[in-house]
């Protein structure tokens, strides 16, 4: 989560290893940027998912998420979150193939990086140029939990 803070906010960041804690003001204080019209960003938060014990190394899963239709995948120990809706016709990614951090799509073999949304190859080998590329979403695993980073209006 990003935020842009007025300079003359009372607010304070703090870093524990890689993860950035927001302050409950910081968070208030982007929501009122929002409804402002200022700005139109929506502060993040993580939502619980599913147990880890659920999820099986180099599987894909779908798991709908406040009508957001999201992948989830454990690759090297690790847990990613995209869209499960192919950018290209719609097709459910939780239906295709994953194979060395790579999806692929079920209708027409695009494929896309695990660990960021990026498009490797468009539909039928197309250029990755002519499909956008996935929503990726921040994930963790805290108490035998799995957290996604959605934004809040999702
Ligand atoms: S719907 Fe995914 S490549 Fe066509």
């Amino acid at each position: 989560m990003k935020l842009d803070l007025p300079p003359n906010s009372h607010t304070s960041r703090r870093f524990i290893g890689a993860v950035q804690y927001f302050s409950i003001s910081q968070i208030f204080n982007a929501t009122n940027l929002h409804s402002s019209g200022r700005e139109t960003k929506c502060p993040n938060m993580f939502v619980p998912v599913c147990a880890v014990s659920e999820l099986q190394e180099g599987e894909l899963y779908r798991f709908d998420i406040r009508d957001r239709p999201l992948l989830v995948v454990m690759y090297d120990g690790s847990v990613f979150a995209t869209d499960s809706i192919c950018t290209h016709q719609e097709a459910d990614l939780s239906l295709g193939m994953f194979s060395r951090g790579i999806i692929t799509c079920p209708l027409h073999r695009a494929m896309f990086r695990v660990d960021d949304g990026e498009v490797v190859s468009g539909p039928d080998g197309s250029s990755p140029d002519s499909i956008r590329r996935l929503g990726f979403y921040r994930a963790k695993i805290e108490n035998g939990q799995v957290y996604v980073d959605l934004p809040q209006n999702a």
